[in-house]
């Protein structure tokens, strides 16, 4: 009977679509506040210079991988090949150069899990993370950047959802919820199982694109202007997508068992990935692979309090989704 409730019909996808794509509309920056990233992006890269002529700076995460919303702060990355000294050192260092600029709210934050130094440029008034060396992320921003470009419905998709997360109050890491990074990939996978599917996986095609980092592989097909037309048979759109990703995570997905791989472009069962108990601050409650770093569960900051808040809150969208006249309010309201 489930099955058969969990039916959407015609009318209330059309009626629908509109206003998700007006939402997400809204939420996409503008083209100028592209030009003032890089803008800011040069005028760090120049600093960073003048103390380390060979290092660069790459831009990853939400402003560099497409899913990025406007006015958010951005993450950089500073490369540099300096054995001597450490990273704590050459953060402290960082932000020193940094400082004596007319950069504003520099701070260094050498023990934090990912070592940062914050900043806020008055010039642009773009606040913005830099890390040292994380070339992981840089990758991992380039997958997903290419998957957005496969289908557009991805980048919708993965709009809403982040924008519901944030809404919602369930994308705070700290709080036991999920990245944003963790949502993208819950969306590139939900859309890599759909019948017929939506998105390709690219790590199981030929490979155009490797590169080796710290003894991690990471190489997939990256020529995906080749793939425009991947998901053409599939006429699904946004609302009814929307719908089909909250009744999967409120009702279908197996928690107990499963865990979702982009990498594999399925799902993969716990047991083979010895994720079937509490190892450590890894409790595994729901199991989001990361492409690269295959040992690492995007869910792991999810504890026994915060699943029953994520769940909740899936059921809570689910429902909505499938009873609410006017869900584009409700969804979205404050927490
Ligand atoms: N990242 C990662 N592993 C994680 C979390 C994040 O490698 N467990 C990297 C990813 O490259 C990701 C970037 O850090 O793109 C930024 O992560 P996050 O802040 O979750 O995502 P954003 O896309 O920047 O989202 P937001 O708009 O919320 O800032
Ligand atoms: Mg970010």
């Amino acid at each position: 009977s489930r099955n058969k409730r969990r039916e959407i019909c015609r009318s209330d996808i059309d009626r629908l679509n509109a206003p998700f794509l007006a939402i997400y509309e809204s939420l996409i920056p503008a083209e100028e506040e592209k030009a003032k990233q890089k803008q800011l992006l040069t005028s760090l890269e120049k600093l960073v210079n003048k103390e380390w002529p060979d290092a660069q700076l790459y831009l990853y995460g939400s402003c560099a991988n497409s899913f990025g919303f406007s006015n958010s702060d951005i993450d950089v990355c500073l490369s540099i090949d300096d054995t001597d000294i450490t990273k704590s050192e050459i953060l402290l260092k960082l932000a020193d150069i940094l400082q004596s600029d007319n950069l504003q709210n520099v701070q260094a934050l050498p023990r934090a899990r990912v070592p940062i130094v914050k900043l806020m440029d008055p010039v642009t008034g773009i606040s913005c993370d830099i890390c040292i060396n994380n070339v992981l992320a840089v990758v991992n921003t380039k997958l997903l950047r290419d998957y957005a470009q496969i289908d557009s419905r991805l980048r919708q998709l993965a709009f809403i959802v982040k924008h519901w997360a944030k809404s919602r109050g369930v994308n705070e890491t700290y709080q036991g919820t999920l990245s944003s990074y963790a949502y993208v990939l819950m969306c590139i996978h939900f859309l890599q199982q759909r019948k017929p599917a939506i998105l390709p996986c690219l790590q199981e095609m030929e490979v155009t694109y490797a590169v080796t980092i710290d003894d991690t592989e990471c190489a997939y097909f990256d020529k995906v202007d080749a793939l425009c037309d991947f998901g053409a048979q599939n006429k699904e759109r946004i609302s009814q997508l929307i719908w089909a990703f909250f009744d999967y995570w409120a009702y279908r997905h197996d928690y107990a068992s499963s865990v979702i791989s982009v990498r594999t472009g399925s799902v993969i069962s716990k047991q083979a990935k010895d994720w079937t108990r509490r190892i450590g601050n890894d409790r595994h409650l729901i199991c989001i692979e990361d492409p690269f770093e295959t040992s690492h569960d995007l869910g792991r900051v999810v504890d026994k309090h915060s699943i029953k808040i994520l769940r909740g809150e899936f059921e809570r969208a689910a429902n909505i989704m499938q009873y609410d006249p006017d869900p584009c309010f409700k969804l979205f309201e404050r927490y």
